[in-house]
């Protein structure tokens, strides 16, 4: 009954809206009349307002962003500022939090940026400034959501826009992944009219020959007016405000249709059951219409169906080489030797606790300086007996290096000696980092070094196994909100964001825990909280299936490639389709280099040689 009042409202404020001027009353001058509680200011005087402090009830957020508890401000999503949200922002998405809200009726988008709130790239060179190295951005516009993208619509259905005209309707549209959270706002003359917000959200693509459609759908949506706007209450007529938050109640969709041959039924459109009925009611289509423009910036690697090139590789070659250093290993003692993790930061000063996370060393991850390690003429004695001698090399930020060769060619021994662990015996050789010697504490503060063993507590949860490393290891003086953030930020830079409440597990106990592939990015991940600019990995494949291996060396040479580390580990036996992501390969046998350099040149350098090889290895099997 009631809805169908709102309804017949609805319609008859439609027709009279139309032609009325727009005085957009803002939200601030709404509440301008609320004043202070204490008031003790001398007779005559006005009161003064409160200020703006998102838990008292006459304050609220728009956009549904939530309220700090610390400082009572608002967390605006992206493109929305002011004190409550209420403001569009300018500029660039790119700007983060420099953007300045909207000054007049529309805004002036930067280069490469457009929308009602400038969140939608048009070009890679603008998603330039987004990425951690300010470079190699691809402004990715086919739609698929993959961190989080954002879409730019006009409203289609001429129903609607014969009744509004001369102004326009537009909608702007953007999902999360990692939430799987989506929101909504309906903006006409670009002053946003209503807002939603979506969540349980799925998404997926459906590519045949006859069309492409991708859809967005949301199991439950809640939608709020923003008062004294168009539809909610605009020179006191018509409001949907009541209707939008007791009927609209979800599953909604946004389906985007592309056929070949095309139909009428191509471009998005925006479908809820409750907003279906209204729209058909009053203007007899069946749902929002829409044409939409996504954008979301990304890294050439993370676009959707990309594969790393290939580089060329003769990998039974290199297995023959191996397998002929195999013949030849004499079995060495290895020290097994695991100290307490090392106390990086001795500093013991107050615990504090952070308020705002924009300062502090809140972007380590971004801010760390990029080293080149050398090392030359590395050897090592332990009681007399040579077990390396004379390894050099380099290895460059930006790259992952390889150390290869057979069990007890003293691979692990190498990589300890890189990570200056502590050796019984004597190292010999000289270590530059940017060409300069470093003292070992200043090194130690540098690197990070990830064991073999997976030393995880099995009741932890993903979280709280990343969060302790990230509260014990950085510095006391670092605020907790940093640390928090720190923990976020390295679970999503190496993709276990989304298991982040799953426990580790173990396998004696009972129920399931995480995969061994995710256990050693658990790992890794542990390490990087401290921003190390070089990692150390002790065969961070052993013991994980092809599929697995192949994962957690593609997500150390995408934490080497996007975030500039150098990357070195030791690894057995690899496949050809990890080998082929090597930058720097460092082969020993019997503690000696086989080869060390750029790992695009072994081959030619195998080829060279392989004559020899085989005569060598021939005649080994004859004798
Ligand atoms: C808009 O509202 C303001 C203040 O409420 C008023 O002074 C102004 O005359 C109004 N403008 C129009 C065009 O109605
Ligand atoms: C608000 O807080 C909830 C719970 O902490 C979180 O899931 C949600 O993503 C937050 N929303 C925004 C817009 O930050
Ligand atoms: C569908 O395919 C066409 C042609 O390849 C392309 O232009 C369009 O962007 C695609 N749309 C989506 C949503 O993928
Ligand atoms: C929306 O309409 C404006 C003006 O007609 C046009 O410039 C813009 O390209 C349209 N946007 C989309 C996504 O179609």
């Amino acid at each position: 009954m009631h809805r169908l009042l709102l309804l017949l409202l609805l319609g008859a404020g439609f027709c009279g809206v139309a032609t009325a001027f727009s005085n957009g009353t803002s939200p601030a001058s709404l509440q301008a009349p609320l004043y202070g509680i204490f008031d003790d200011r001398p007779d005559g005087c006005p009161p003064c307002p409160r200020c703006f402090d998102c838990h008292y009830e006459e304050f609220k957020c728009l956009q549904y962003g939530n309220c700090s508890s610390t400082n009572g401000k608002c967390a605006c999503p992206p493109g929305f500022g002011g004190e409550d949200c209420a403001e569009p922002l300018c500029g660039a998405l790119a700007d983060g939090k420099n953007r300045s809200p909207r000054e007049g009726d529309k805004c002036d988008c930067k280069d490469g940026w457009e929308g009602v709130n400038c969140n939608v790239c048009t070009e890679n060179r603008a998603c330039d400034a987004l990425m951690p190295l300010g470079t190699g951005g691809v402004c990715y516009k086919q739609g698929v959501v993959v961190h989080e993208n954002f879409q730019m619509c006009n409203v289609t259905n001429k129903a609607i826009l014969d009744q509004i005209d001369p102004r326009t309707a537009e909608v702007t549209f953007s999902c999360n992944d990692d939430s799987r959270t989506c929101n909504f706002q309906f903006w006409v003359n670009e002053k946003e009219s209503f807002y939603c917000a979506l969540d349980t959200c799925q998404w997926s693509v459906q590519d045949t020959d006859l069309k492409n459609v991708t859809k967005y759908e949301c199991e439950n949506i809640k939608c709020s007016c923003v008062p004294g706007r168009f539809l909610c209450g605009e020179d006191g007529s018509v409001d949907i405000g009541e209707f939008l938050e007791e009927s609209i109640a979800g599953p909604a969709s946004l389906i985007q249709q592309h056929t070949y041959a095309g139909s009428s039924r191509d471009g998005s459109r925006f479908e809820e059951p409750a907003m279906n009925d209204l729209i058909s009611q009053i203007f007899g289509d069946e749902y929002i219409a829409l044409a939409c423009r996504s954008g979301e910036c990304l890294y050439e690697s993370e676009v959707p169906g990309y594969t790393r090139p290939i580089k060329e590789i003769n990998s039974p070659l290199i297995a023959s080489i191996i397998a002929g250093c195999a013949l030849l290993v004499i079995a060495i003692v290895l020290i097994s030797w695991y100290f307490a993790r090392r106390a990086a930061y001795k500093k013991w000063g107050a615990i504090r606790l952070g308020e705002g996370m924009e300062d502090d060393a809140a972007r380590l991850m971004v801010d760390h300086k990029p080293m080149a390690l050398q090392f030359e003429d590395v050897s090592y004695n332990l009681k007399g007996k040579q077990i390396l001698t004379g390894i050099s090399g380099i290895a460059q930020p930006g790259q992952i290096m390889a150390i290869m060769g057979a069990s007890g060619a003293g691979k692990s021994t190498f990589l300890d000696i890189l990570a200056r662990k502590n050796k019984r015996g004597h190292v010999m050789g000289s270590m530059f980092i940017n060409g300069e010697k470093a003292l070992d504490n200043e090194y130690r503060n540098v690197v990070g070094y990830v064991d073999q063993e997976d030393t995880l507590m099995p009741t932890l949860t993903v979280h709280e196994t990343i969060l302790t490393s990230a509260l014990l290891r950085l510095p006391a003086d670092m605020g907790l909100l940093v640390k928090q953030q720190r923990a976020i930020e390295v679970m999503q830079q190496l993709g276990i964001y989304h298991i982040k409440d799953q426990m580790i597990g173990s396998e004696e106990g009972k129920g399931r825990g995480i995969s061994g592939g995710e256990k050693r990015r658990v790992g890794i991940a542990c390490e990087l909280v401290t921003s190390p600019s070089i990692l150390f990995l002790d065969e961070p494949t052993s013991g994980l299936d092809a599929y697995n291996a192949f994962n957690v060396v593609e997500c150390l040479v995408t934490l080497a490639k996007t975030y500039n580390r150098t990357v070195i580990f030791t690894i057995h036996q690899p496949r050809s389709n990890i080998v082929a992501l090597f930058d720097q390969l460092i082969l020993l046998a019997k503690g000696r280099t086989v080869y060390s350099g750029p790992f695009s040149t072994c081959q030619a350098y195998f080829d060279s040689i392989a004559t020899h090889v085989r005569q060598a290895s021939t005649s080994q099997t004859i004798s």
